[in-house]
């Protein structure tokens, strides 16, 4: 497959060796220095464009690559209030898009633990349940895109918390409080938490590298291709 590169950071250098690997070829590779060059691609050229860029400049990627039929996979993290205005143009452009807060296979399988977990703890009133984030210092968006997805999971099947909040020193009742720490070369480690007096149950999932995000991101390049509509992990994993 010809796969179109959009951010050529951490995770796009990652990206590429494994898409290389699998014997994938580029259709080229976007940064911000040649973010002009983007006009240059479109369905004739590249089967799918995989996006890992910066908060600021995802929606717009996104939205050039509906625009023009190129299937789109995104990882970057920190826009998701414009992801409506990306959902509606999809269906308007009979578009392909695949978002994922985190391609890990296993942070997957983290969420969907979690949710379970959450469904059994709720009739527990005695714990306290909280989510900690630990990510690496030059994490732009804070709480992480994984933290948010965690969150979410957990408040569809936890009725005694409504809504997420990020660090509050003293959160609501009805709130749960996410706590993100920032320390040099973390990858990514995510704990859900419920303490009560006497005992502590912990969830938690640790990426030791990123080939991981990499290898579910290129997965789902693989799998796009071909069909229109607005997908996620759930979909690729079968959860
Ligand atoms: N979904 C996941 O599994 C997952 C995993 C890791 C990181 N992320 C997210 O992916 C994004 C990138 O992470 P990273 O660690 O590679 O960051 P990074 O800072 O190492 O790389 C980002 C790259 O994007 C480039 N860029 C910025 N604006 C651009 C533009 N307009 N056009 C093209 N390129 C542009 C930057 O120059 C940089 O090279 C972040 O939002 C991060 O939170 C997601």
């Amino acid at each position: 497959m010809r796969i179109l590169l959009i951010g050529y950071g951490k995770m796009g250098k990652t990206i590429e060796q494994i898409a290389l690997q699998k014997g994938h070829e580029l259709a080229g590779i976007i940064d911000i220095q040649n973010r002009d060059s983007l006009k240059e691609y479109n369905h004739t050229n590249t089967d799918v464009a995989i996006e890992f860029t910066h908060p600021e400049s995802a929606p717009e990627n996104i939205k050039y690559c509906l625009q023009h039929g190129i299937p789109v996979v995104s990882g970057s993290t920190g826009w998701m209030q414009h992801f409506e205005e990306i959902k509606d143009l999809c269906r308007q452009n009979n578009g392909s898009f695949f978002y994922a807060s985190n391609y890990s296979v296993g942070v997957n399988l983290f969420f969907h633990f979690n949710e379970y977990i959450a469904t059994k703890m709720q009739a527990y009133e005695g714990f306290h349940v909280e989510i900690k984030e630990v990510h690496h210092t030059q994490k732009v968006d804070k709480p992480s895109g994984t933290a948010i997805t965690t969150a979410e999971g957990l408040l569809n099947n936890y009725p005694a918390k409504n809504k997420w909040v990020s660090d509050a020193a003293a959160p609501g009742p009805q709130e749960l409080n996410i706590i993100s720490e920032r320390y040099a070369d973390v990858v990514g480690l995510h704990t859900v938490k419920y303490t009560s007096e006497h005992d502590t149950i912990e969830l938690t999932h640790n990426a030791h590298s990123r080939i991981g995000f990499a290898e579910g991101a290129v997965m789902a390049a693989e799998w796009l291709p071909g069909k229109k509509g607005i997908y996620g992990m759930k979909d690729l994993l079968n959860l």
